[in-house]
């Protein structure tokens, strides 16, 4: 591995909470915690207008926020402290702010147009990203066109993505997210888990003659990604019975081909990316080949447009005009002065069911955190638990506990004026009912329900405190058009840049995730332990040896 160089990201100078901004913040937060968003509307009324930004297609209104001018002003000013411009220059220009694995970070340059230079080790890096874009538009218009043929001649109609993490839940979010722009002839699945039955489930009724697999990893060893892929190959060679087969039904996506080699996938059928894209932050590289398959690379265009749009409003607009910065500052107020542990991403949108779960590796792989870029222990809290299903779902579940339970839960409500599937019921259009709910929602959290209001609607004295809603919850709503590739590349490019600045903020590394290695080596130790013949000697701690002796006695029924 190369070697790190931990002084290569811009850090900041001071400790963060002995920096001036935090500490004003902290007199200010004592000032202003007990206000009231009532109180905040009622003092100025152009507040609903004054307190939103437009950029790349997304309308934010963030004025149901627990801020005042105040509170804005001395957030940026934590930015501005915090080096938060330095650090996005930085990001742009490639240098390597991935200190502890010595990498750039430049999943913009997957979205930079053709001619854009992104320089990279003195090496202009988006030709190379353009080549491969090319590459997988060929591919993806002959198996669209059904010209890509299977080994017996038959054309492609189901493809299978195989990965996991970055490597799945861009994918999968963004397939979801895009199903209406999509081909309905072709069949999407995708197998994530190392968990047989997902596998065995994904492929129960496709025809092997008729099926490709994409095998997508970053680094082509990952356990989940690999086992799947030799059961893949087997469930394929089974019936294709010559291993020439491999050819016409794997393509790879990786940064190894050494390792895609090694696993009989030819090259020629490999689409590439490199080690300064993370794989969180992938879905926009080669990763994103099965999304290109099902819209077609015009589609995937509109999206990458999408985020580079977005990108270009990051990399230019103050920071006071700046969505994901603004973004990036409540949701730290929230995180670091109020305690919220907690933010939850409810998306008005069906098509937008996968959206939480990929922002939750998006963020907390990214930003679940300890140490700072020179590794000494935070002193603050850093990124928070990225939870949320679409709405209305959540509305019948969870949403008591955010409207009145005693945790203070930060909302992002998203959503569409036009529907892309109008429908007119009994009760009038689903679409206005859907998005009534939206604003109603986030009208109930700021304001809530006095104990005076309840009581003059005649509500029982007993009755009355079960029926108060204290309101002043905080909730952002992003209000788009239509559900769009373009706009959904600027949303998640919103989300990946609101994550950069609040990392940027608390000084910590977004972009590795050592975190996830311990579990792993350890599964790996356990594995042959597992499967022994003979009872194998096990020197972990009394619980962990316990659960495996037990698991050995039950495993084979
Ligand atoms: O969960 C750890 C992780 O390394 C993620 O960062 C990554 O997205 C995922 O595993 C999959 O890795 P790969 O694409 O190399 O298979």
């Amino acid at each position: 591995m190369t070697q790190p160089d931990l002084s290569a990201q811009p850090s900041t100078p001071v400790r963060l909470t002995e920096t001036a901004a935090w500490k004003a913040l902290e007199t200010h937060h004592a000032q202003v915690e007990g206000a009231h968003m009532r109180e905040l509307f009622a003092a100025d009324p152009t507040r609903g207008e004054r307190l939103t930004l437009e950029a790349a297609g997304l309308y934010l209104d963030y004025s149901k926020n627990r801020v005042t001018d105040e509170t804005m002003r001395l957030l940026l000013d934590l930015a501005r402290e915090t080096g938060v411009e330095a650090k996005r220059t930085a990001m742009f220009a490639g240098e390597k702010i991935n200190t502890t694995e010595a990498r750039a970070v430049l999943h913009t340059a997957l979205r930079a147009p053709k001619g854009a230079v992104v320089m990279v080790d003195g090496k202009n890096v988006v030709p190379d990203v353009h080549e491969v874009l090319d590459r997988m538009g060929e591919f993806a218009e002959q198996v669209r066109a059904g010209t890509w043929l299977g080994y017996t001649g038959k054309p492609i109609v189901n493809i299978v993505n195989i990965g996991i993490g970055g490597s799945d839940l861009g994918p999968v979010m963004a397939y979801r997210a895009l199903e209406f722009y999509s081909d309905r002839k072709l069949t999407l699945r995708f197998v994530s888990n190392v968990d047989g039955t997902e596998f065995t489930e994904a492929v129960h009724d496709l025809n092997p003659e008729e099926t490709l697999f994409i095998v997508s990893s970053k680094t082509f060893t990952t356990q989940e990604t690999m086992a799947n892929a030799g059961s893949a190959r087997q469930w394929s060679l089974t019936a294709l019975k010559e291993d020439a087969a491999v050819a016409r039904h794997f393509v790879a996506v990786s940064t190894n081909a050494q390792a895609v080699q090694a696993f009989g996938i030819d090259t020629a059928n490999m689409f590439g990316f490199w080690d300064w894209v993370g794989g969180r932050y992938s879905m926009d590289s080669a990763i994103g080949l099965s999304l290109m398959l099902a819209v077609g690379p015009d589609r995937y265009a509109e999206l990458l447009a999408g985020f580079h749009e977005m990108d270009e409003h990051f990399r230019t607009a103050p920071l006071e005009q700046n969505m994901p910065v603004l973004m990036a500052l409540l949701g730290l107020w929230y995180d670091d002065f109020f305690n919220a542990q907690t933010v939850a991403i409810l998306p008005y949108d069906h098509y937008l069911s996968q959206f939480s779960a990929y922002l939750q590796q998006l963020d907390m792989e990214s930003n679940g955190k300890h140490v700072t870029l020179s590794g000494e222990t935070v002193d603050y809290q850093t990124g928070p638990v990225i939870w949320g299903q679409p709405g209305t779902n959540g509305q019948h579940a969870f949403y008591q506990l955010i409207h009145q339970g005693t945790k203070l839960i930060p909302c992002d409500f998203i959503g569409f004026s036009r529907s892309l599937n109008p429908l007119t019921s009994a009760l009038g259009e689903h679409h206005d009912l859907l998005m009534a709910n939206v604003f109603a929602q986030t009208e109930a959290l700021a304001f809530g329900k006095t104990l005076e209001q309840v009581k003059a609607e005649g509500v029982a004295a007993e009755l009355a405190p079960h029926r108060v809603f204290e309101g002043n919850r905080p909730t952002n709503t992003l209000l788009a058009e239509t559900l769009t590739p373009h706009t959904l590349g600027a949303m998640i490019a919103l989300y990946e840049h609101k994550v950069f600045v609040q990392g940027a903020v608390w000084n910590i590394n977004s972009f590795d995730q050592w975190g996830v290695e311990l579990g792993k080596v350890l599964a790996a130790k356990i594995v042959p332990e597992l499967a022994a013949e003979t009872e194998p000697p096990l020197a972990h701690d009394s619980s962990t040896n316990a659960l495996i002796r037990r698991y050995r006695q039950q495993r084979r029924g």
